[in-house]
């Protein structure tokens, strides 16, 4: 039986948004993502894709086909130059699509992971970084890379376009409570509002905030300061929602957190929906997910930096 292939998902405590204009980013990779495992189709026929838990059956098609995904598939197995073998990936996921966790980039991963088992090739770590920002880039238009890194690489650390990912051990694993908004988000929409928000700038002064907001956040959880984090969390979170990727119900969940007791709450990811990433206090963790039940979101608590 052939070992499953896993891409990793993320999430973004600061610095989304400003990390595709150069500015660090603090993320980290989920405990949980997308497996996926290759194994011939015995009817035979193209490259496909089967994500039961998603709902998701689709057939590579060329890079104009009608579905994001069967074009994202296309795009990688194209990258690694492996025509369309009559091959069937059959993929898990432990998290929602589309929710700003990294679905797209840890599908990416896990695919080309599984077609380089298939094809008995080495797990290049850049060739499947590039063949996975080929299908971000094609699903989201302008992607930082973020996304792809963690997916890989796993851990938490400081992302920057220029450098990478540089990783980060703490002295402690950092606990955080993530919730799923349920609005869809909508990465490629609000990567193209925050350009039209900023277009009047190059140094646009929230887009520098938010980077500033990373470095601090970031010395803040290197010494174990929660609420430092918290803090810079909380301002991230407004400063996001003047560049226009926020919701209302997203600002809800974040009041409510802190109202129970978080030190921090934010959305997380591209925004216009999707998930919210909180910081608390563990005797208010539970109080953090009951205030998010009663708006009809189910929330859990995941440890990162391990
Ligand atoms: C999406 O997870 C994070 C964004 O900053 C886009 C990117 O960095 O690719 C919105």
């Amino acid at each position: 039986m052939t070992a499953k292939s896993i891409g990793w998902g993320k999430v973004i405590l600061l610095g989304e948004h400003a990390v595709v204009y150069g500015y660090p980013a603090l993320a980290a990779a989920l405990d949980r993502g997308v497996t996926m495992v290759a194994v011939p189709t015995p009817a035979g026929g193209p490259l496909r894709l089967d994500v039961p838990v998603w709902d998701l059956a689709v057939t590579a098609g060329t890079l104009d086909d009608h579905h994001p995904v069967g074009r994202s598939l296309a795009a990688i197995a194209d990258a690694l130059g492996l025509g369309r073998p009559a091959v069937t990936l059959v993929g898990d996921a432990q998290i929602p699509p589309g929710a700003g966790l990294g679905s797209s980039a840890a599908m990416a991963v896990a695919v080309a992971r599984a077609l380089l088992v298939w094809a008995k090739r080495p797990q290049d770590a850049a060739t499947i970084t590039e063949v996975a920002a080929a299908s971000e880039t094609l699903l989201h238009g302008r992607a930082s890379g973020v996304d792809v890194a963690l997916a890989l690489a796993g851990g938490l650390g400081v992302f920057r376009k220029s450098a990478g990912l540089r990783r980060l051990t703490l002295a402690q694993p950092l606990r955080v409570l993530v919730g799923s908004s349920a609005e869809p988000g909508a990465t490629a929409a609000m990567i193209d509002r925050v350009a039209e928000a900023t277009a009047a700038s190059r140094d646009d002064a929230r887009l520098a905030e938010l980077g500033a907001l990373t470095d601090t956040g970031t010395a803040a959880l290197a010494g174990g300061d929660l609420a430092g984090l918290g803090a810079a969390m909380n301002r991230a979170h407004t400063v996001l929602a003047t560049l226009g990727v926020s919701t209302p119900k997203l600002d809800a969940l974040c009041g409510a957190a802190r109202a129970a007791g978080a030190h921090g709450a934010k959305l997380t990811g591209a925004g216009g929906g999707g998930a919210l990433v909180a910081v608390a206090p563990r005797e208010a963790e539970a109080a953090v997910l009951a205030a998010w039940k009663a708006q009809g979101v189910t929330g859990f608590v995941t440890v990162l930096g391990r």
